[in-house]
């Protein structure tokens, strides 16, 4: 009876303590190991940022986070000045252990140091500041008569995947440059490091290639589009021109802008299918002696890419000038959702086949991908695809993208090709995540907040050595239905919180009811950021 009675209170004890942990170290995501200490260190307008020259950017990039809140202007300085306060952005070699996007916090009444073996991990340190200070750090605005506190502490992180990411679909709803850049500040501010940016579609072509101006002439603008999901006829249109695109120069300052957030973007350039924005501005590219418009509608479009060397030819030349704007290994090229009747219909592309000795169109399809794979390869580039790029047969070097379910990524795995994990089931934020009564229309599904949290990116039939092929996972926003960027805001928050937590936490420090106590606290940092996150639900049960 006794021991059950201690037992009880010690388990009590655990779940007081840890809740308070949760209140006074309200981050997100969670860090590997975070060890409260006593008392506190506070910021004041004589805190001095400690750097090397290396690390000075950084040093300044903090103090101008810090800035509009506080309305402090501290000083970035090689040395550490009299008693301190300071903080130190110190790079270390011996920490090797944490990787290069690891750190090690350290906050104590008069100092806080950050260490890292590079600069990624340094900024996480100072992402985490950020959110152990009071909320209203991020305010816009300075606010007087708050004492900027940071709870003593020390944590020892490392994100527990390479791919942490978050797609954005350009294509079905056109998001503006400022837009863009606030999406890369949120991937970075959850700790999250590549930007998946769906460049080009059926709907809307929005990338400016020098060699082929109507891709973005033409193939950038639609003349109306489809009213609502469009099923019962007639289809109802809005009447209303849309489009846009980035001009090569908006790219390079996106992907510099990125940068120093140690984002990485990812671009897609769809094809075969997905293409019809193309074809439209460049009629020779399809399977039929027809001009088709941008599409007006969801789906897929009235056309593929053919398979004539021309074409081939063309979208390297596409590729080529997306290398030159785009500096990280992955390019991606699409390759889901293509209908093969395009294919089988053209007499030019039977006659391909046959000159290829290629039995099938899944094999066309595989030798279209294979030509791209080893061109981006020639380039020091690697491809990654949409899963039906299995289909047919795997180019050598692809990366597999795993959206209808898991199971494509566990079939290239266990083949030995990398992967990255974006299920429809837990990652397409498109989906609604509550209700659907009293949503605004989306495109269907039910992932609720509780259920993206529970997502597991390495299926346990996997072995170790296969698991180790599974780079990450990755959150997609296809735009059907989401016309603006405070909607995208709306479908894609709080779920990446959950999703940034699967990606940088270990499966043992996960806990749901935790991390929405932390939530609590997070959303008032969104909404300083204004954010048009969705209202948090704990359980959200379906309402049909
Ligand atoms: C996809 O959702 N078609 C990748």
């Amino acid at each position: 009876m006794k021991s059950v009675l201690q037992c009880g209170l010690l388990w009590m004890l655990i779940i007081i303590m840890s809740s308070y942990a949760n209140q006074i170290y309200p981050v997100i995501p969670q860090p590997v190991d975070l060890q409260p200490e006593e008392g506190f260190f506070e910021l004041k307008p004589a805190t001095v940022i400690v750097t090397d020259s290396s690390t000075r950017h950084l040093g300044q990039m903090l103090a101008d986070k810090l800035m509009p809140a506080t309305g402090y202007h501290l000083s970035v300085s090689r040395r550490s000045v009299g008693e301190g306060p300071w903080i130190e952005l110190k790079l270390n070699d011996s920490l090797e252990d944490l990787g290069t996007e690891g750190y090690r916090l350290r906050v104590q009444a008069d100092r806080i140091t950050i260490e890292a073996t590079a600069q990624p991990g340094l900024f996480y340190g100072f992402m985490t500041i950020m959110q152990l200070l009071p909320e209203e750090i991020y305010s816009p605005d300075t606010i007087e008569g708050i004492q900027w506190k940071i709870p003593c502490v020390t944590i020892t992180d490392t994100p527990r995947f390479q791919w942490r990411g978050m797609h954005l679909d350009v294509c079905r709803h056109f998001m503006p440059i400022e837009f863009v850049k606030k999406y890369i500040d949120l991937i970075a501010m959850h700790k999250m490091n590549t930007f998946h940016w769906h460049l080009t579609d059926d709907q809307g072509w929005r990338i400016e290639i020098k060699k082929y101006p109507k891709l973005t002439e033409v193939g950038g603008w639609r003349k109306e589009t489809l009213v609502g999901r469009g099923k019962s006829l007639p289809r109802e249109f809005d009447g209303t021109p849309h489009g846009g695109f980035y001009t090569q120069d908006e790219v390079r300052d996106i992907v510099a802008y990125a940068k120093e957030r140690f984002v990485t973007i990812v671009p897609e350039i769809e094809m075969p299918g997905h293409s019809q924005a193309a074809i439209a501005a460049y009629p020779e590219l399809g399977n039929y002696d027809k001009q088709f418009d941008v599409c007006r509608w969801w789906g897929y479009g009235e056309d593929v890419f053919n398979v004539e060397e021309s074409t081939i030819t063309f979208l390297q030349d596409v590729l080529a000038e997306v290398m030159d704007l785009f500096p990280g290994k992955f390019i991606h090229i699409g390759g889901d959702e293509v209908p093969k009747n395009h294919w089988k219909n053209s007499p030019a592309a039977q006659a391909r086949m046959t000159e290829l000795g290629l039995s099938n169109e899944e094999q066309l399809q595989s030798w279209f991908i294979k030509r791209m794979d080893t061109f981006l390869a020639e380039h020091g580039r690697r491809l990654v695809g949409w899963d039906e790029i299995l289909e047919g047969g795997l180019a050598p070097g692809a990366t597999v993208m795993s959206w209808r379910g898991t199971e494509g990524g566990i079939a290239a795995a266990q083949a030995g090709h990398d992967v990255v994990m974006a299920p429809g089931s837990h990652t397409y934020f498109d989906y609604y995540q509550a209700g659907p009564a009293g949503e605004p229309l989306a495109i269907g599904g039910f992932t609720p907040l509780q259920k993206v949290y529970a997502f597991e990116p390495v299926p346990d039939t996997l072995t170790e050595q296969q698991g180790k092929h599974i780079l990450g996972a990755q959150g997609q926003v296809w735009t059907e239905f989401i016309l603006d960027s405070d909607h995208v805001e709306y479908m894609a928050l709080p779920r990446m919180c959950a999703l940034a937590e699967v990606v940088w936490t270990p499966v043992a420090q996960k806990d749901y009811d935790a991390f929405y106590e932390r939530l609590t606290t997070h959303a008032q940092r969104l909404k300083l950021l204004d954010v048009n996150l969705h209202p948090l639900l704990k359980q959200a049960e379906k309402t049909e």
